[in-house]
């Protein structure tokens, strides 16, 4: 059974509400899909909906076949939906073990024995764990805040763009992270703004312009498509896409 299942999503701000216009998706339990698309297309929307911070005016999204549209972030957490969120998604002043701490808030007592399954899982998590959060490398807190979300134990983890701001070495390394937690039995969304190597890691894609599915299929095939390259590689190479989708490369 898919552990994510997204039928026609729509929402957006009370300042801008027709921003995600009827997004479809589907991830199963070890899978890995990525989702991109031009700055603005919609992307970090689509999470902010499947985790409740903002909720749906039409749609419906199901966990594990049972509908969960509209429930609050704290039931979608419990229901076995995390997100890791883009930016500010670890306690600096916190040390590692006690931020993982932190992603175990729902039941306490299961603390001890989660965070030995993610240290052992993320063995650099083992070795920081005295040492604040502010002093480890970016790539170093990422895997932090990826650890603290497989705390709850999730059955669905939504990654917004994990490798923004990382060098190249830290990204590799970071998706080779994102693909080994898909592999345990996870189902994993990624938003990237770094398609092809998304692509390149992921079992699926999806392609969002304008708050709408644009294209979708197998990833390393999707890569290859040269639809899909004129969009990413219009531009310098850099594997970005700019708001009107013409592969012009934008500057974050
Ligand atoms: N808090 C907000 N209030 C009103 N409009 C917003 C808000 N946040 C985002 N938007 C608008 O919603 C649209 C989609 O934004 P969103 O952040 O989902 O795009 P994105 O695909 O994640 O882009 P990026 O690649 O830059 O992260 C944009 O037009 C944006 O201006
Ligand atoms: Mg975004």
């Amino acid at each position: 059974m898919t552990a994510l299942a997204v039928d026609a999503l729509s929402g957006g701000y009370a300042a801008a509400d027709h921003v995600v216009k009827g997004v479809s998706l589907a991830v199963a339990p070890g899978e890995l899909l990525c989702v991109i698309g031009p700055n603005g297309a919609g992307k970090s929307t689509v999470l902010k909906l499947l985790t409740g911070l903002l909720r749906p005016r039409a749609g419906r999204v199901a966990l594990d076949g049972r509908d969960v549209t509209g429930l609050s972030p704290r039931r979608m957490i419990e229901a076995g939906l995390v997100l890791v969120p883009q930016e500010r998604n670890v306690f600096g002043t916190l040390t590692v073990e006690e931020n993982l701490a932190m992603g175990c808030f729902l039941d306490p007592r299961r603390a001890r024995a989660r965070m030995a399954a993610v240290t052992e899982r993320f063995p650099l998590l083992a070795e920081r764990r005295r040492q604040a959060a502010r002093t480890l490398s970016g790539g170093q807190r990422q895997i932090l805040a990826m650890g603290q979300a497989l705390m709850s134990e999730p059955r669905v983890l939504l990654l917004d763009e994990p490798t923004a701001g990382l060098s190249p070495k830290a990204a590799d390394d970071l998706f080779a992270l994102v693909r080994a937690t898909a592999e345990s039995g996870v189902a994993v969304l990624m938003v990237e703004q770094n398609a092809l190597q998304a692509m390149q890691v992921s079992d699926r894609a999806l392609v969002l312009v304008d708050g709408r599915n644009a294209h979708e299929g197998p990833a390393p095939a999707l890569a290859r498509d040269p639809e899909i390259r004129r969009l990413f590689l219009g531009g310098r190479g850099a594997g970005r896409m700019d708001a009107s989708g013409t592969g012009r490369e934008t500057q974050r």
